[in-house]
């Protein structure tokens, strides 16, 4: 090694050693003639110091912030009323009498650890990994994964690659396209997850399998979205929905013990998707917002109130939710705001009131303070509580738009209560959704989904009545995981495929393979993935999965570092086959 210690090491306890330490000039200062670097590495920074009797002040003169250098020198404790009690070195420095540039810096177009533009951010990612913030995070994501391997491996899973030039895997999103030179016109498909593979390692007898596995999808990318993603992707045999979801919760506690030092509950809580709509309009509820809604359906059914009335009567909904103690920040003008937000959502706007001084106040009292009395007293609000109400046809519909609007209220005018972390599951999921552009059921899960056998020959002419044996796993609001049992029967899977409008040749197109592993002895089985990158976001404190990943894209799905996506040669291209012409 060319250095003795690294930047983050030195204590009183090595004061009178010499010294050798490498890495980046962090600052410099001159203060009476005397030299005071700041050395930064992976593991901190130490003070050097440069008096202008040393044999290397000279040499001190040329150097830059952010050049490479290896400094030797003598460690002596700091003068106590320069001791920086901010870092684990700030009781020493070096007293330095040898500098080797080992590389000179550019003057960089911003310094590591300055808040500067996302995309300069990441066209020089190696400057902002330096800075700390990134590596910080990226040593998180080491610890998760290594919390993780080690926890499957001490439950006999075995970890298997599988692979990243394939076929298609439905997992609702675009596929990214590779060409092959060598079957001119054909392509392989990069895997939207390791779905398939994962289960035919189960007809093979591996009994427990995970993979820290990449996966690729080209769909719209938001701030917890990424083109290329990893997930920690698990599937057993013989095994039914607890065992599942008691490993999981084994592996997510031991997660958050070591990386975090946080003990969550023995058990997480279980919502049913119904549940989680009802209360929170969404299946990835953030409960620590509280502002439950409830039905207030009943209250409307004799109501003056037209608007309400109408929707009543023709067997609509009512829903609502209180805001605690916000009636001095609620306003007719919020209430228009709130209105026009929700109307995104499909619904006609929300009435409000609030309880003063033991009194309704709203803009709405008129028609409807009998209602307002009695809700108050059903909801047990109190003084200073807001109630904000909306109504609708559509129960789905209505949650979610509800749900919406609580959500916003939660992050704007709640943030105090984004403390700690809520874990939970959302179980028992509608099998299917419509799909009104494709005018045709999709599974919501993905097809290889167990619906429950008595729904499904049940609701054979409702199809949207039948549930699913799949549940997700939700942290502070985001979908962190997402799994099932599978079929592991040909005719239930010729069944679903038909179901979701698959013809018996398309699916044999597709998936004939796991079809026919499906004759060969398939064990019941099931599964899960986790989205690596956004646990490591959470426990990170990150708003975006951007800052957990060494190289990630932009929303536009560039690679600022490199320019990727980008025009290959003509050779290249007459070797695939392929001629480009671009529409659009
Ligand atoms: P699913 O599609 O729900 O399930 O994905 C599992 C988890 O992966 C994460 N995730 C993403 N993270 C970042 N960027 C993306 N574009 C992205 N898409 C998904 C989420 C999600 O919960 N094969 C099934 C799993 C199974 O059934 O076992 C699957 O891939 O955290």
């Amino acid at each position: 090694m060319l250095r003795t210690h690294n930047c983050g090491e030195l204590r009183p306890s090595d004061v009178g050693k010499k010294v050798t330490l490498t890495g980046w000039v962090s600052r410099i200062r001159d203060l009476g003639g005397i030299r005071f670097l700041v050395l930064r590495d992976r593991y901190g920074e130490t003070q050097l110091v440069v008096t202008p009797e040393s044999p290397a002040y000279e040499k001190a003169e040329e150097l830059g912030r952010e050049y490479v250098i290896k400094a030797s020198g003598e460690v002596k404790s700091r003068p106590k009323d320069t001791i920086n009690t901010r870092i684990p070195t700030g009781e020493i420095e070096v007293y330095v009498d040898e500098i080797e540039v080992l590389s000179p810096s550019k003057m960089p177009p911003f310094y590591p650890g300055e808040e500067t533009k996302d995309d300069l951010r990441l066209k020089y990612r190696y400057l902002d990994i330096r800075g700390g913030r990134v590596l910080k995070n990226l040593e998180i994501r080491h610890r998760v994964a290594r919390t993780v391997r080690n926890y499957l491996d001490s439950q006999n899973f075995l970890e298997v690659e599988t692979p990243y030039l394939t076929k298609s895997t439905p997992e609702g999103a675009r596929d990214f396209l590779v060409p092959s030179r060598l079957k001119k016109g054909n392509f392989y498909a990069l895997p939207q997850s390791p779905q398939l593979f994962k289960q035919i390692l189960m007809v093979s007898g591996i009994d427990r399998y995970y993979q820290i596995a990449r996966c690729f999808r080209d769909e719209d990318l938001r701030a917890d979205r990424q083109p290329e993603f990893t997930q920690i992707d698990i599937e057993m045999s013989f095994v039914e929905r607890e065992d599942i979801l008691n490993l999981v919760e084994g592996m997510i506690r031991q997660v958050f013990r070591e990386v975090l030092g946080i003990e969550l509950p023995q058990e997480f809580d279980k919502l049913s998707y119904e549940d989680a709509m009802n209360l929170y309009g969404s299946d990835k509820p953030d409960r620590r917002y509280g502002m439950e809604m409830k039905d207030l359906t009943e209250f409307f059914r004799a109501s003056k109130f037209k608007i309400a009335r109408n929707v009543v009567d023709k067997g609509g909904f009512a829903k609502g939710f209180v805001v605690p103690d916000f009636s001095n920040r609620m306003s007719r003008r919020l209430g228009d705001e709130f209105s026009a937000f929700i109307r995104d959502f499909g619904l006609g706007g929300i009435v409000w009131f609030a309880l003063k001084d033991g009194g309704i106040v709203s803009p709405t009292k008129k028609y409807l303070e009998k209602e307002y009395n009695e809700i108050s007293k059903n909801l047990g609000m109190k003084d200073g509580d807001v109630a904000i109400l909306a109504f609708h046809g559509d129960w789905e519909e209505l949650c979610i738009g509800l749900g919406a609007l609580r959500l916003r209220m939660g992050r704007e005018y709640f943030r105090d209560l984004e403390k700690g972390f809520d874990v939970l599951w959302v179980v028992d999921f509608p099998f299917l959704e419509w799909d009104e552009e494709e005018n045709r059921w999709v599974a919501r899960h993905h097809p290889f989904t167990m619906p429950v056998l008595e729904d499904l020959r049940k609701y054979k002419d409702d199809p949207g009545k039948i549930k699913a044996l799949a549940y997700d796993i939700i942290i502070n609001g985001y979908e962190v995981g997402g799994g099932s049992i599978r079929i592991h029967n040909r005719e239930i899977q010729e069944e679903v495929f038909e179901l979701i409008g698959l013809t018996k040749e398309e699916a044999v197109e597709k998936f004939g393979f796991l079809l026919e592993a499906f004759e060969y002895g398939a064990p019941p089985h099931g599964g899960i993935a986790l989205g690596l990158d956004r646990l490591v976001a959470i426990i990170a404190g990150e708003k975006s999965i951007r800052d957990v990943i060494a190289f990630p894209k932009t929303a536009s799905g560039v690679c600022q570092l490199t320019g990727a996506p980008s025009k290959v040669d003509e050779k290249q291209l007459r070797e695939l086959g392929i001629r480009v012409e671009v529409k659009g």
